[in-house]
């Protein structure tokens, strides 16, 4: 064999593998994303405790729970939301679950007063999934220096310090019994975007989660206790304010998508659309995305800011 055949031999083998690698890729996605089963969530344990609960993702994923036949622990600030929400899921499911609820305001509490709340509504029932949904996100972009104290407070305390103390008072149940779930909410805005700038404080407090999230997998996957963080992207909720459609979906289909992915993996996109739309900005050079988001948040901060001076007078 000459040097251009064993170049040519070289070639199409290396071509070859790169196209088998592909495939499998492909394939383990098809799998992944429409084949796998979804784990039997009772086998965790028979109630679920859910941060945030008492509006968009976390109600809609108390429904979904509920309608598996898990018991539901509420946790919320706001005692008429939570009777409300507790109220609408026994209507709905009460024949075969139990609703629960406690008042934690994340905010306006101690990190230590929030595990021993916790700690005290999940003492004797056996809690197998724990979803830390409750989050703030800014009203409109704005710039750091911009950010008022009230809401700077509210980020760290409840995206991070909340999410942070909730695991502590629950993690060690979950240990003893050697199996649980954790769900942590993130946001596809640290995973699938270089960077997110005038909604910056957001944007790290969700990093955080996610980084907490990965270190925690390792630490616990072999005591059983299954911990992720999934990251979506816009949803049809408060939060957003924006209208549902392919790419942003209601919280209850979302929350159909979220359900599909619990025990896999660390880091997860769990809405099919969500998925493509990561994978096409995912093509795009980071350069030009850094310059898109800035001029994307620049616009939305000077509309935050009209309407913030129409309110004001009138
Ligand atoms: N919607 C999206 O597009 C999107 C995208 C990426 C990530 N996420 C994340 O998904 C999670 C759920 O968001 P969402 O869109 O469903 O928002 P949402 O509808 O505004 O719900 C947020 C939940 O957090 C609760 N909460 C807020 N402050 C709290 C506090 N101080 N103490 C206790 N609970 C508090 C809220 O309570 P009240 O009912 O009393 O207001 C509500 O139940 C958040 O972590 C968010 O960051 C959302």
């Amino acid at each position: 064999m000459d040097f251009q055949d064993f170049f040519l031999a070289v070639t199409i083998t290396l071509g070859f593998i790169k196209i088998c690698k592909s495939l499998f890729h492909f394939l383990n996605w098809i799998w992944i994303m429409f084949l796998r089963p979804t784990k039997q969530l009772k086998k965790y344990g028979s109630w679920a405790i859910i941060t945030g609960s008492t509006d968009g993702i976390g109600k809609a994923m108390a429904f979904e729970f509920a309608s598996k036949g898990l018991n539901i622990l509420l946790v919320g600030r706001n005692p008429l939301k939570l009777e409300t929400t507790s109220k609408q899921i026994i209507d709905k499911h009460g024949g075969n679950v139990e609703v629960k609820s406690v008042v934690i305001d994340m905010q306006n509490i101690s990190g230590k007063e929030i595990m021993k709340r916790v700690e005290e509504a999940i003492d004797g029932l056996d809690v197998g999934i724990l979803v830390n949904g409750a989050g703030v996100a800014y009203p409109y972009a704005r710039y750091f220096h911009e950010v008022d104290l009230d809401l700077m407070d509210s980020i760290i305390k409840v995206n991070v310090e909340g999410t942070t103390w909730v695991t502590k008072a629950v993690i060690p149940s979950m240990i003893k019994k050697k199996k649980g779930a954790i769900i942590n909410i993130g946001s596809g805005s640290t995973v699938v975007l270089p960077s997110y700038p005038l909604v910056t404080l957001y944007a790290a407090s969700k990093a955080y989660l996610a980084m907490f999230s990965s270190c925690i997998n390792l630490e616990y996957k072999h005591q059983g206790i299954d911990i992720q963080c999934q990251v979506p992207l816009f949803v049809s909720t408060k939060m957003t304010r924006m209208r549902a459609s392919l790419f942003v979906p209601t919280p209850e289909i979302y929350s159909k998508a979220c359900t599909k992915w619990i025990g896999y993996e660390k880091l997860v996109v769990p809405y099919f659309f969500h998925e493509l739309q990561s994978f096409l900005i995912r093509t795009i050079p980071d350069v030009f995305l850094d310059s898109y988001m800035l001029r994307y948040f620049l616009n939305m901060r000077k509309r935050g800011l009209i309407k913030d001076s129409q309110k004001a007078s009138k």
